[in-house]
């Protein structure tokens, strides 16, 4: 009998069993010893709820705005590359949330695939910034409504399994987005994921800020914030959001859980910019404990690739099912009508206390 699927980590599973190892080890993988990249999940399970009883739950709204657009629930889906390692219509098929550099879909085909959605754009900054403007200036030409620059990859990190499997994008798929960009491309080059060696630009500075905002008059979000110093400085830079996040643990080993950093960065904000958060969010009480916390939305990294494994392409290309599926799975309805019911705080271990508000969700 075909397993019931009830909750994402049934999807993992399935990915995990189905997938080809080199592309489950791919999107797995965290840096060195993996140990952020399990922190950010295990950190949930130390901050507790303080239940309150007997609220009326009768009615409940779920609605959110990110940057003044409205979105259907507060759960967007993370940039992560190389989707048609899951599925071939790659990212055509993940087209709510964050879209990005590192795309095996173009960002024509994938704003044709998901017209009515929010999107945002992903940035790194190459060292060839003509490459970056012209991506800049493109995405803001067909649409996008946010530049996310992702602001912890340097330099990429060490996953060693990918090293073990010697991991390179198959020689059908393409970076679709940078074809053309670079003179050396080919995937039986020896670079590391399909772009030759040395192209990103680790000499980015809080500067480029003001450079990017020269290029565009998109919003632009910062991602991969992690402490109240860089929080301030991004807003002192003039950016409109930050995403706590540590890559999902595969760039730096050795940095905090985002749930845990999220406190300190709320606190620096002090609401001057919108704060969301990713990094191992896999059920709606980790969405509910988050936006205690004082996130605006939160996104999904890898469980909607394991979603793209199960083959439920149809179901996530189009907009409301997508919802639907997300929903569905992070049991997140439920967690919204405990939020009313129980009006609750949370606790984590350092005993912060937040109170909750379902009318501020
Ligand atoms: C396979 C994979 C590819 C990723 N690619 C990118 C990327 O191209 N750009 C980026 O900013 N973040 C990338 N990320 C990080 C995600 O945007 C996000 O921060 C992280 O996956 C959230 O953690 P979660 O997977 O536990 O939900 C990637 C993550 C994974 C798992």
């Amino acid at each position: 009998m075909a397993m019931a699927m009830v909750c994402l980590s049934d999807f993992e599973a399935y990915a995990k069993k189905y997938l080809p190892k080199i592309a489950w080890d791919f999107f797995a993988a965290g840096a060195d010893d993996c140990s952020t990249r399990d922190e950010n999940i295990l950190a949930y399970k130390r901050i507790h709820f303080r239940p309150r009883m007997l609220r009326d739950v009768s009615m409940m709204d779920i609605r959110t705005k990110l940057l003044g657009t409205e979105i259907s629930f507060p759960v967007g889906i993370a940039p992560t590359g190389f989707h048609q390692l899951a599925w071939p219509d790659g990212e055509k098929s993940t087209a709510r949330g964050t879209l990005l550099t590192y795309s095996t879909c173009t960002l024509e085909e994938i704003s044709a695939a998901a017209p009515g959605s929010l999107r945002w754009f992903q940035l790194y900054i190459h060292r060839n910034r003509a490459v970056s403007q012209q991506l800049v200036q493109q995405a803001e030409a067909l649409g996008f409504q946010g530049l996310v620059l992702t602001a912890d990859l340097p330099y990429t990190g060490k996953r060693r399994d990918d090293v073990r499997n010697g991991f390179r994008l198959p020689p059908h798929m393409q970076l679709k987005n940078l074809e053309g960009a670079f003179e050396v491309c080919k995937m039986n080059d020896r670079s590391e994921y399909g772009l030759p060696p040395n192209s990103l630009d680790p000499s980015v500075t809080w500067n480029d800020i003001y450079w990017l905002r020269s290029l565009t008059h998109l919003p632009i979000i910062i991602k991969g914030i992690l402490t109240k110093e860089d929080a301030e400085l991004a807003v002192s830079h003039g950016v409109q959001g930050i995403i706590v996040s540590n890559h999902g643990g595969r760039q730096l080993d050795g940095g905090p859980a985002t749930i845990d950093a999220l406190v300190e960065v709320v606190e620096a904000v002090q609401g001057r910019v919108e704060v969301y958060l990713d990094g191992g969010i896999r059920k709606g009480s980790d969405v509910l404990k988050a936006l205690a916390l004082g996130a605006k939305c939160v996104f999904i990294g890898r469980p909607a690739l394991w979603g793209l494994a199960y083959k439920v392409s149809r179901l996530i290309g189009h907009k409301d099912e997508s919802d639907n599926f997300i929903c569905y799975h992070l049991n997140w309805k439920q967690y919204m009508v405990l939020i009313q019911q129980f009006h609750s705080g949370v606790t984590n271990s350092s005993e912060v206390h937040v109170e909750l508000d379902a009318a501020d969700v």
